[in-house]
């Protein structure tokens, strides 16, 4: 099987409703899945997603589910409702509750008559700096992801590597903190540029600010894709 090249992912992390919609409209030619996080949903809740859909887009719900396994299964449950793409849980919370979450899919997709969610296991935040141990930590976390049944992780484009070695196509990787060249890091500390995460192996790239807070961001998104297709 071939494998599809790196798909973009655009993150809007904004708080205001008009500049999301402005953002999506601009790019959505380039863009297929945006990101749609705790900032802009806690302010605007479905109908930020719906906005997405509307304009035949895919929608990521980045809302980081960290709790209780039974509160985990029912937010991934209630989350089939929304028609997303993509949800994230947080793979610290443990292998109980990442199967809760598996569970919550199944049973929410079934309730919603929805496609079921891919389930992403965000591993270390990208802004945590390096350390000792941490390579193996992020393993290990993938690890518990792919036990408990969830569709990939989201890790820094240094693991991608591993992680494909030890789960092959099983395990999808999605890779924030990705900055061009010459772009600030801003809070984040393992970045990488979209060639390098491509090279590594990345499934999805998310990229934010550097395209958000660009004063031509199709120039931006044009030139991260471009990269991509010379890696
Ligand atoms: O603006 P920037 O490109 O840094 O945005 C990265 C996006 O990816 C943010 O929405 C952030 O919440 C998200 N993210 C991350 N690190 C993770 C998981 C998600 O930066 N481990």
């Amino acid at each position: 099987m071939t494998r599809k090249s790196t798909e973009v992912i655009l993150a809007i992390d904004c708080d205001n409703m008009d500049e999301a919609r402005r953002l999506v409209e601009l790019t959505h030619e380039l863009i297929s899945i945006f990101k749609i996080g705790s900032i802009l949903f806690t302010a605007y809740g479905p109908p930020i997603v719906e906005m997405v859909k509307a304009m035949g887009r895919d929608v990521f719900l980045d809302l980081k589910f960290h709790d209780i396994p039974n509160t985990v299964r029912g937010a991934v449950r209630t989350s089939c409702s929304l028609g997303v793409k993509m949800v994230t849980i947080h793979t610290a919370g443990g292998l109980e509750m990442l199967k809760a979450a598996c569970l919550g899919a199944e049973e929410g997709c079934r309730q919603y008559s929805t496609d079921r969610p891919l389930l992403i296991g965000v591993t270390q935040l990208t802004s945590m700096g390096t350390r000792q141990g941490l390579h193996e930590e992020v393993l290990k976390l993938a690890n518990f992801a792919f036990e408990a049944g969830l569709d990939g992780v989201v890790c820094s484009a240094k693991e991608v590597a591993a992680i494909r070695q030890a789960h092959g196509d099983e395990l999808l990787t999605v890779v924030p903190g990705i900055r061009l060249k010459q772009d600030s890091s801003d809070d984040q500390a393992r970045v990488a540029t979209p060639i390098e995460a491509t090279k590594a192996g990345a499934d999805f790239i998310v990229v934010g600010r550097s395209v958000t807070r660009s004063s031509s961001p199709l120039e931006k998104l044009r030139k991260i894709k471009e990269e991509i297709s010379r890696a």
